[in-house]
Formats: C-alpha cells, sequence, structure tokens
C-alpha cells in the first residue's frame, strides 16, 4: 500500500528536462494532443503530481487524441483499463496510487505493452525496472500546480487568473459544482522528462 501523499523524487539519469506552463485546460488538452503524435505501441509514460495535478485528465485528452473507446475515467476500485484502439495503439491506463509493486506485477502489464501505450498514474519509482527493465525507456511526466514550489517559476510567467464577479462582490457561492474556473481551467506546469535510447531527444520544443 502507498498512498503516498506527496510524489517521489525524479530518478536520477534523465536525457533532458523540459518544462511546459499550461495556462489552462485548453493548455493541458493542447500538449496531449500534441505529445500523442509522437507516440507509438511500446511506449511508457510515467505521470507525477499531487491529487487533482491533471493527471487523469491529461491522460483522457491523450486518449481521446489517440482515438481510443473511452470513458478513461479516475476508477475507485480497479487499477488498470485497456481502452481499444482501431488505428493506432491502445492505451492502457493505470492509476498505482492505491497499490505497490506487488499489485502492480499481478496487472501483468508486461502482456499489453507492446500494442500499448501504457500510462502510470503515481508510477514514478514503481514501473520503470518492471516495464522499462536496464537501460530501457520512459518519458516522466509531471504535473505541478500553483501550489507546488518547484512550479513557482513557471508561474511567475503565467497570466494570473482574474477573480471571479462572486468573489469580488462578496456574495456567498453555494453552488461549487462547475465554478468559471473548472471550466476553464487553471495553470499547470508540465515537468517531462525522458529516459533511454528511445527518449534521447524531447519529442516536443520547449516554450
Ligand atoms: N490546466 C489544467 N490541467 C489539468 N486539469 C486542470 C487544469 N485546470 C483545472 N483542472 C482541473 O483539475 C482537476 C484535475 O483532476 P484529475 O485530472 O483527476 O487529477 P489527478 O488525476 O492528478 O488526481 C480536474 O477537475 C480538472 O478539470
Ligand atoms: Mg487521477
Amino acid at each position: 500500500m502507498s498512498g503516498a501523499a506527496s510524489p517521489a523524487d525524479p530518478l536520477p539519469g534523465e536525457n533532458w528536462t523540459l518544462r511546459i506552463p499550461l495556462a489552462d485546460l485548453e493548455d493541458t488538452a493542447d500538449f496531449a494532443h500534441r505529445l500523442s503524435a509522437q507516440l507509438q505501441a511500446g511506449d511508457l509514460l510515467v505521470l507525477t503530481g499531487g491529487l487533482g495535478a491533471g493527471k487523469t485528465t491529461f491522460t483522457q485528452a491523450l486518449g481521446q487524441a489517440l482515438g481510443v473507446q473511452g470513458p478513461i475515467s479516475s476508477p475507485t476500485f480497479i487499477l488498470s483499463r485497456i481502452h481499444p484502439n482501431d488505428d493506432g495503439p491502445d492505451l492502457v491506463h493505470v492509476d498505482a496510487y492505491r497499490t505497490d509493486a506487488e499489485g502492480l506485477e499481478s496487472l501483468d502489464l508486461p502482456a499489453t505493452q507492446s500494442d500499448s501505450v501504457t500510462v502510470v498514474e503515481w508510477g514514478r519509482g514503481l514501473v520503470e525496472d518492471a516495464l522499462a527493465g536496464p537501460g530501457g525507456s520512459w518519458l516522466d511526466i509531471e504535473l505541478l500546480t500553483q501550489q507546488d514550489p518547484s512550479a513557482s517559476a513557471a508561474a511567475d510567467a503565467a497570466p494570473r487568473t482574474p477573480e471571479t464577479p462572486d468573489q469580488a462582490d462578496g456574495a456567498i457561492r453555494t453552488d461549487f459544482s462547475e465554478t468559471e474556473e473548472d471550466l476553464l481551467g487553471t495553470p499547470r506546469t508540465v515537468v517531462l522528462r525522458g529516459y533511454g535510447p528511445r527518449w534521447q531527444h524531447p519529442p516536443l520544443p520547449g516554450s
């Protein structure tokens, strides 16, 4: 059982690190779309970031861009789902938040790996050895909110979200289901790290 409250530190040995500011949900989706164009069957994406950072949101956009069958969700009890694709690699979506290396082993991810893009939320430090092997390749994708200290450099450059009228006039808000912020999204920073021969070079230009 892991249930780690904070993401593990990046593993040593990355080929490069790329920081891309994502101003809103549209930027997150656009990033996923651009990245999807560079992916192929066999690729492993290891997602890191606190609860609510946007790992599942990113995976949903990636699945849409790859054209896989949905819906991609954040299941409470299911650790892994295969999203078939008629026209490209399947998407295997794993959420390792509630498991450990042994639990992941029981999913037998190597069996689907070569036909799929495998995305593992909370996978850092858990899956690289098992799925990439020594000298293997993976992309480490870390999503940071503006509260994360390591996102502060990008926060300085990102535009501020204006106050909503609700907040400005002091009215008491009772409906939190779909705030303006939810619809537009708020700034994130994505930090990409490439490991192994497959990711000698970044798949996207920096900003
Ligand atoms: N720029 C953004 N990128 C991704 N998610 C965002 C962004 N802005 C706001 N959000 C919201 O943050 C939440 C992220 O949730 P989720 O993707 O489930 O996080 P995680 O899987 O990392 O726990 C969603 O409600 C999403 O709409
Ligand atoms: Mg999630």
